[in-house]
Parts: structure tokens; sequence; C-alpha cells
């Protein structure tokens, strides 16, 4: 009798953090059929929840994902994808540097026991700030930088190309645009690849509201936070993960940008940084050098120094 060829199982995907990123991420994630989710958390009885919950919705929306909730880290054992959510989020008034020592001791500690049970998972960070964390997560876990990475450029982005939208009354599909740099003030908006329908937006929309545009975005946390009061963003944060996720799991070769480890690249080394990159089974499968503006490449590189700068005051 010919022998059956293996069959892998479901992806599965941890979530460390069930708060409001972990657990939307959770929810696209399962409307979208990745796999099996498992979700972590500190407190007891939220993911357990949460997980449940989300769960109960599947006969409605159709969706086949086991998911569950846990303190355990067994539990998280062979993950394909683990993502780190938990930590802090800002209160009104608080920079994304504040959170850094104290999310810097969460994701040690999360890391630690994640990649302890799953040791080929690709690791995606979402806590702030992002690209000192995703710094930790690497350092502590061990795994090779092209596996470690962090989650700004598709959300910095995404919201560049729905104030554009906003502004011209187009569809959001249609507005191409790339954010890069660190998840900070210094973020790095570049106008010379934004595009709606294909036309370069200096032809569309005029310099002074363009500046205008580019600050909100810059602003885009901050102006969320505002609202809440409570918390920061989570339904664009999340989507954007997912994103990512989804990349991974598929192999799809997604060009996003995200937090990647730089060797030179852009004149840059040694620290992580959001440039765009090919995203696909290996992680960060290639990281795209494009042609940019004397004051593009110089914005990049000082946005990378402010990482440098919160990557050397880490104590890790
Ligand atoms: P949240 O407060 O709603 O959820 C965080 C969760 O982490 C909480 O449920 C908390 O109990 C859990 N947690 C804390 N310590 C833990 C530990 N040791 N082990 C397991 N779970 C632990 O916060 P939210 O809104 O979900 O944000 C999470 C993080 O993502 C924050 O650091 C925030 O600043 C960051 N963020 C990043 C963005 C990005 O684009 N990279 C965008 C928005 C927020
Ligand atoms: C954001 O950009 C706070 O980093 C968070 O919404």
């Amino acid at each position: 009798m010919a022998k059956k060829a293996a069959v892998k199982g479901r992806n599965k995907i941890t979530i460390i953090g069930a708060g409001n990123i972990g657990a939307t991420c959770a929810h696209w994630a399962a409307q979208k059929e990745l796999g099996d989710i498992v979700l972590v958390d500190i407190v007891e009885g939220v993911p357990q929840g949460k997980g449940l919950d989300l769960f109960e919705a599947s006969p409605i929306e159709g969706f086949d994902s086991n998911i569950i909730g846990t303190q355990s880290y067994k539990d998280t054992a062979n993950s394909d994808v683990v993502v780190i959510t938990a930590g802090l989020p800002r209160k009104p008034g608080m920079s994304r540097d504040d959170l850094l020592n104290m999310n810097t001791k969460i994701v040690k500690a999360v890391t630690g026991q994640a990649c302890k049970y799953s040791p080929n998972a690709t690791i995606i960070v979402v806590s702030n700030p992002l690209d000192a964390m995703v710094y930790v997560a690497q350092k502590v876990s061990g795994f090779p930088q092209h596996r470690v990475f962090g989650q700004a450029g598709v959300l910095d982005s995404a919201r560049f190309r729905a104030f554009i939208a906003m502004e011209l009354g187009v569809s959001v599909e249609d507005v191409q645009a790339m954010v890069l740099g660190g998840h900070g003030d210094s973020m790095v908006p570049l106008l010379s690849y934004t595009t709606v329908g294909g036309i370069p937006i200096k032809h569309l929309v005029d310099k002074e509201r363009l500046a205008q545009m580019v600050d909100r975005t810059r602003k885009g946390g901050g102006e969320i936070v505002a609202l809440l009061k409570t918390g920061s963003a989570f339904y664009a944060p999340s989507a954007a993960t997912i994103q990512m996720v989804e990349s991974v799991l598929r192999d799809k070769k997604r060009v996003i940008p995200c937090a990647a480890w730089l060797t030179g690249q852009y004149g840059i080394k040694d620290v992580y940084c959001g440039v765009p990159i090919i995203v696909g089974a290996g992680g960060v499968e290639r990281i795209l050098e494009i042609p940019l503006s004397q004051s593009e490449l110089k914005a990049l590189r000082k946005s990378a120094s402010d990482v440098r700068a919160l990557i050397q005051a880490l104590k890790i």
C-alpha cells in the first residue's frame, strides 16, 4: 500500500497579551482562518474568556479555528507564529518611549517562555516602543534576525493612506504609500512613493496640505490616545499585524514596511528600523533598498539613530 504523505495540520498562532490588540488580532486571524489560536495573558480568566467568546462566534461566522486562552506556555508549544502584544499601552501625555522600561521587562519574560516551547516560530512584535522591543525579543530568543521583526510600518502607512483617501474622497484601495523609519515621531512618510491610482500624489494634493497629512500620520497614535483616554489604538494596529502573520503563514511575499534588522542597508547598521521588506514563510525574506531622495535618506538615518539611542538605554 502506498504510504500516505505526512499532512501538516492547521497552522498555530500564539498571541501573547489578550488585551485590546491581542484579542483583536485573534478576531482578524480567526476570520481569515489563518490557523488555531492560543491567547496568553497574565490575568487569569481574560484570555480564556475572550478565547471562548470568539470561538462561540465561529458557527455564526463560519470559521474553523480552535481558539483557547491560557496562562500556561505549554499550550503554546510548536506555534508557527508568535505575536507579542503584551505590555502597557500609552496613556494621554505618555510617549512610546516612556513605556521602555516597563515593557522591556514584560517582553523579556514572555519571549523567554514562548521561544522555549516554539523554537521554530517566527516572532512578530507589536509592544511599544516597537523597534526597541523587537531588539529585546531577538536578543532574548536568540532566533535569527529574519525570524524576529516588528509591526509599525503597515499601520503608519495605512494611516497615511486613510488620510489621503479622506482628503481626496477616493477609495482607500487606490492609495499606495509607504512610511519607513522607527515607530515614533521621526517616522518617514515617503512622498516620492505615494500614489493614487498610479498618479504621483504631488499632482493631486498641494504641498502645504500634504505636509499637514504627514504631520497627522506622525501623530496618528497620539490622536487616538487623546480620543480614547484609556488606552491606544487597536483596530488598525491589529489588522496591520495580521497582514504580516498572513504573509508568513501563506507565504504571500507581501511587500510591506516592517521593523527589520539592518546590516548596512540605507547606510544603517545593527539596529531594527522600518524598511520595505518581502514577507514570506522565511519571515523577512529580503530587504528592498529603494532609491530615496537626500532628505528622505537623511530622515531615515535620523529615525534609525533615535531607535539606536533607545536600544542603548535598554537594560537587558
Ligand atoms: P492592553 O493593555 O489592552 O493589553 C495588553 C495586555 O498585556 C493586557 O491584557 C495585560 O494583562 C497583558 N500583559 C501584561 N503583562 C503580561 C505578561 N507578562 N504576560 C502576558 N500578558 C501580559 O494594551 P494594547 O492596546 O493591547 O497594547 C499592547 C501593546 O501594543 C502596548 O505596548 C502598546 O503601546 C503597543 N502598541 C503598538 C502599536 C504598534 O503599531 N506597534 C500600536 C498600538 C499599540
Ligand atoms: C499607535 O501608533 C500607540 O503605537 C501606538 O497607535
